[in-house]
């Protein structure tokens, strides 16, 4: 049994069919990566999965038993953290706090979690200067870091990355994917990703979402073996970048 089955996912908004029956799993352990241009649905397939849109139809099915449609804050307690598209701060708060408050749906003590806190600035050594700075003075790729590191203080079976790299350059983006690296030791990932190249370096699994249907799906090497599918869906020269 895989740790996440998507099962022919509907989601509408309104008039619009962004989902029109999406099937995929995500196994224990891996890292998924779900590719796609603008308005293919990879923001809306995450969020079906962490209850922030309501499906149509279809099923999602996490451990075995169906969430489809449950509160986003039992599904958090379930085990699934969706860090989402943008790099939101609490402008009022510090860094540290801004992290604190991932595991907020834990019953841990505000000590423990501040324990917890600083033992993320090991994984994101870069905005460790940063702890007790308020989240707005942060750069781009920074807040990007408090984002995910808050998204793991829910302490996750299942972390829902939207875009990482969104934005950020080159060396910043290879600074998330070594992180995302290092995430996966102990924590499934499903990760939303426009860079194919960068998105399926650390994936065991793609995936591409085009216009609310998976277009195709596989191993990374087997997406790129494939030239046609890779000019196609995965932009012209990428394979000879791998
Ligand atoms: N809140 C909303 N209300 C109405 N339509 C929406 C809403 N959110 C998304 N959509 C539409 O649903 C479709 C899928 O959007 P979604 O955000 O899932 O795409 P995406 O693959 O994440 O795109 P991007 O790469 O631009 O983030 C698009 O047609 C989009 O316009
Ligand atoms: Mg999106």
């Amino acid at each position: 049994m895989a740790l996440l089955e998507v099962r022919d996912l509907v989601v509408r908004y309104g008039e619009i069919e962004a989902l029109r029956g999406v099937s995929f799993d995500v196994e224990a352990g891996q890292v998924v990566t779900l590719l796609g241009s603008n308005g293919a649905g990879k923001s809306t397939t995450l969020r079906a999965i962490s209850g922030l849109a309501a499906p149509a139809a279809g099923d999602i099915v996490f451990e075995g038993r169906s969430i489809a449609g449950r509160h986003p804050e039992e599904i958090v307690r379930l085990g699934i953290s969706h860090v989402p598209e943008g790099r939101r701060v609490f402008p009022g708060l510090t860094v540290k706090e801004n992290i604190m408050l991932g595991g907020s749906n834990r019953r841990a003590g505000k000590a423990e979690l501040a324990r917890e806190a600083d033992a993320m600035f090991d994984l994101f050594p870069d905005i460790r200067a940063f702890a007790h700075a308020l989240g707005w003075t942060l750069s781009g790729g920074q807040l990007q870091m408090v984002a995910v590191a808050r998204g793991l203080m829910a302490k996750p079976k299942l972390l829902l990355l939207d875009e990482p790299s969104l934005g950020l350059a080159p060396v910043i983006v290879q600074a998330v994917f070594r992180i995302i690296t290092e995430i996966r030791r102990h924590t499934t990932v499903l990760l939303v990703e426009q860079n194919a190249r960068m998105g399926l370096s650390v994936a065991d699994q793609g995936y591409v979402l085009e216009t609310g249907r998976l277009a195709l799906g596989g191993k990374p090497d087997e997406l790129w073996s494939n030239e046609a599918i890779a000019a196609a869906y995965l932009g012209g020269h990428a394979k000879a970048a791998v």
